[in-house]
């Protein structure tokens, strides 16, 4: 075991784990952040993506002990009310289904925007294919990140 200080959404946490714990069972199981879930385990689905230094990371394979000095953000540290860009418009086009993967889509849609403030579809698209959703709700994705960008699509 050893001891970590990790910044999680503005708060300092000491940890005491192994430092080959991933991030993902930090937040949920010793933290008690519940918000970012869990889906494959091999970096491969995205459900699971948080922020680190405003970059979106996979949390179930990145080490606690990689972190250091960075930031972390979770989907509950996003914004205050639950009104970043990217929340308001998730809901204004009721984006969720059953909802499992939706953290990590928000997470990285608001890490693209954070990078590219104004995407092309073609670049949400390639940004985004990583992310997974069991429902495919891939439509409304793209179409509330064109909102969040304030590109939405019209209907002519
Ligand atoms: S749970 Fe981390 S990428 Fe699937
Ligand atoms: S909303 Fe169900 S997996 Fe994406």
């Amino acid at each position: 075991m050893a001891k970590y200080s990790i910044l999680v959404n503005g708060k300092k946490h000491e940890v005491d784990v192994l430092e080959d714990m991933p991030l993902l069972w930090v937040l949920r199981d010793i933290i008690g952040l519940k918000g970012t879930k869990f889906g494959c385990g091999k970096a491969l689905c995205g459900a699971c993506t948080v922020h680190l230094n405003d970059t979106a990371i996979r949390s179930c394979s990145f080490p606690v002990s990689a972190i250091g000095e960075g930031k972390i953000t979770t989907i509950e540290g996003l914004s205050e009310e639950g009104d970043h860009p990217v929340q308001e418009a998730w809901e204004k086009y009721v984006v969720p289904q059953c909802g499992y993967c939706q953290t990590g889509q928000i997470m990285n849609a608001a890490a693209l925007l954070k990078k590219n403030a104004k995407p092309s579809v073609a670049e949400i698209e390639q940004a985004m294919q990583g992310n997974l959703c069991r429902c495919g709700t891939y439509n409304r994705i793209k179409a509330a990140i064109l909102e969040a960008a304030g590109t939405p699509v019209t209907n002519g």
